[in-house]
């Protein structure tokens, strides 16, 4: 179990962010927080408690401040030079929205229908992997808060909770995110563990058949001198793309009894024969989430899809994407309203989620925000992140115009 808040390297954290050597590292420091292009508050700006949040963009500098960096690092890193994480905030400001004056906004419905169960919001906590990296407690934390501001919830495969517990937190069971692995009978064990609790669908993720290059992971990496032999293995495991040290999947609560000798996340022959094996294997729902092209969200649906996640992976997967805010509008036509949209990727504002709800989204995830949330204060900090939002959305769709979800099109949104 890592060490989540450890007072000692919060105050070292602060005294190296506010240093030169984090620009000589190039790495980002807390001045320079994941920007919407609104003022860069300094270190001294540090909130002390979620109601101090005035966006969501205010949790990243606590959690960095409380996370060790090597932790910090595996949430803040996308691949190579981190072109695709920017590019995805960058994208929101390519589109601008067209409000419609004088309608009722005095009541404001954003409810959403999934798979024919409502929710009283369309944002949804993405999958992040190893939360107990974040909090003592991790995706219970996330389920918790998430439970009580009543919205939906994806578990990672690398979950450090299991399927039942977390599930078990909630009145609703979450979708379970699946990696595929390099041994089948393991991936048919996590679909039937995930069956078991009464997951209602499967969320495949394609857009990592083999590692990526994480290189401000590598940086923070580097700034961590603890001993971290506890909690991970020190050799790396040559067989697999990821690198990742070996029994580092196996200790996993979802592979727990499984044989995972040489199983890996190395599935680089993988192909859309896939989507149809799932199908024929599970009755839950099958979304497929990494699609970045209309052609692929066909195949998707050609192959028995019944939902597809516009992602890169907040920006962790190819290394020069584009945003998927600029990515959604071929998905959305080529799903021609078969089957759900949802999206991901650098929602920050309730503006950006009103943005890919008007352009045909039912849905939208969020990862990082939430995490800070959790990695600062825990689920006090998550519920903040949320609320804020949620009310966020609510103030964009009452000066736009848009009292009901149902009610919003693409006339609200225009290339700018
Ligand atoms: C896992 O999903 C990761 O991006 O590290």
């Amino acid at each position: 179990m890592p060490d989540i808040i450890h007072p000692s390297r919060r105050a070292f954290l602060r005294f190296v962010a506010g240093s030169p050597l984090l620009s000589m590292l190039g790495l980002p420091s807390c001045t320079g927080r994941d920007s919407d292009g609104s003022a860069q508050p300094s270190l001294t700006d540090l909130i002390g408690s979620p109601d101090d949040a005035i966006n969501v963009l205010d949790f990243q500098p606590a959690a960095q401040a409380a996370l060790p960096p090597a932790h910090y690092g595996y949430l803040a890193t996308g691949v190579d030079g981190d072109e695709t994480l920017r590019a995805n905030r960058k994208g929101f400001e390519r589109f601008h929205l067209r409000a419609r004056h004088l309608v009722d906004v005095s009541t404001i419905d954003m409810s959403v229908e999934l798979f024919g169960e409502r929710w009283d919001t369309p944002i949804v906590l993405a999958p992040v992997g190893s939360q107990k990296a974040f909090h003592a407690e991790g995706e219970l934390v996330a389920a918790r808060a998430s439970e009580t501001m009543g919205h939906h919830q994806i578990l990672s495969t690398v979950t450090t909770t299991s399927v039942e517990d977390v599930n078990g937190a909630r009145t609703r069971p979450v979708w379970y995110q699946l990696y595929p692995t390099s041994d089948w009978n393991v991936t048919q064990a996590l679909i039937r563990r995930a069956e078991g609790a009464g997951c209602p669908a499967l969320v495949l993720t394609v857009d990592l058949p083999v590692g990526s290059n994480r290189e401000t992971l590598e940086r923070f990496t580097r700034l961590d001198t603890r001993d971290c032999s506890a909690c991970h293995d020190a050799a790396p495991d040559d067989d697999d793309p990821m690198n990742f040290p070996i029994g580092w999947l196996a200790r996993k609560p979802m592979f727990d009894g499984l044989d995972m000798r040489r199983v890996n996340f190395d599935t680089p022959s993988l192909t859309w024969e896939f989507v149809s094996r799932l199908k024929d294997t599970t009755d839950m729902h099958v979304l497929v989430k990494g699609i970045v092209r209309g052609d692929d969200a066909w195949r998707a649906i050609e192959r028995g899809a019944d939902g597809i996640i516009v992602s890169n992976h907040g920006g962790r997967a190819n290394p020069s994407g584009r945003s998927t805010i600029e990515s959604l509008g071929e998905v959305v036509n080529a799903a021609e309203g078969r089957v759900p949209v949802l999206v991901d990727g650098g929602f920050r504002r309730g503006s950006d989620i009103l943005k890919a709800l008007a352009m045909g989204a039912d849905a939208i995830l969020i990862g990082r925000p939430y995490i800070w949330g959790m990695a600062a204060f825990g689920q006090a900090g998550v519920e903040k992140v949320l609320d804020i939002l949620k009310i966020e959305l609510m103030l964009a769709m009452q000066l736009h115009g848009v009292p009901s979800l149902a009610g919003l099109d693409g006339s609200f949104v225009t290339r700018a």
